[in-house]
């Protein structure tokens, strides 16, 4: 790959030309040696690239747990609303990110952006069944029936059948966590509409094996660490 083309593939505060810039003044090094043309042939697995003394660490996708706020919507661009994309910090930017899957405009937590469609489609897939977990709270308090009833899975809307889904209530009895293994369109509140209730705050707080982190704040990002990419397929 291309010099300028690999540096700025991994560092979303990088444009091209600012590569050829960097390069021209002598800031760019390849396996040590200062490089000045930008259109030099590096290897991104083997060689080591470095800006300013500082080595890139070469990822071939990259994995964004983001704590959506409400008001942001699930989109890669919008000419209205805020979107996701648009509350990943420059230095995490690269081409091709999306949010894997979608949660709605007033629903905060848990969303993943990443680069890698494969995973995503893994991850999303009906067959897959991974395990979305929210935190949900409700108008009236829980009914205790509720919990049987969502584990044999709930008919909604006068026809569509949900998967056996797991109800823990909460200490307070408006409270509740509600664990899916889909991602039906409205799911958590046309479940609870369905049964006389209403939700009036949701959080998505985990995916699959892996818990939203509890320090991130609303609207923040990490990175999500290789080890635990395999965490979010996790049944
Ligand atoms: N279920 C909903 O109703 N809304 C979401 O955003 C996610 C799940």
């Amino acid at each position: 790959m291309r010099l300028d083309r690999f540096i700025s593939s991994q560092r979303g505060d990088l444009s091209r030309s600012d590569v050829k810039e960097l390069c021209r003044r002598g800031r760019v090094t390849v396996n040590g040696e200062t490089v000045k043309k930008a259109d030099l042939s590096v290897n991104e697995e083997r060689d080591t690239v470095a800006v300013d003394g500082e080595a890139i660490v070469y990822r071939k996708h990259v994995y964004i747990m983001l704590n959506k706020p409400a008001g942001v919507i699930c989109a890669t661009k919008d000419r209205l609303t805020e979107t996701v994309l648009e509350l990943i910090p420059p230095e995490l930017r690269r081409d091709g990110l999306f949010p894997a899957g979608r949660l709605d405009k007033d629903t905060e937590g848990f969303v993943l952006i990443t680069d890698d469609g494969e995973l995503a489609h893994r991850m999303l897939s009906p067959k897959s069944h991974v395990p979305k977990t929210y935190f949900v709270r409700l108008e009236q308090p829980l009914e205790p029936s509720l919990k049987e009833r969502f584990k044999q899975g709930l008919v909604i809307d006068g026809g569509e059948q949900c998967l056996p889904a797991e109800l823990i209530p909460g200490e307070d009895p408006f409270e509740c966590r509600l664990i899916l293994h889909e991602g039906k369109f409205h799911q958590v509140k046309r479940m609870f509409q369905g049964c006389g209730n209403r939700v009036t705050y949701l959080k998505r707080i985990q995916i699959g094996a892996l818990p939203l982190d509890p320090k991130l704040p609303l609207g923040g990002c990490l990175e999500i660490l290789h080890k635990d990419v395999d965490k979010l397929l996790a049944r």
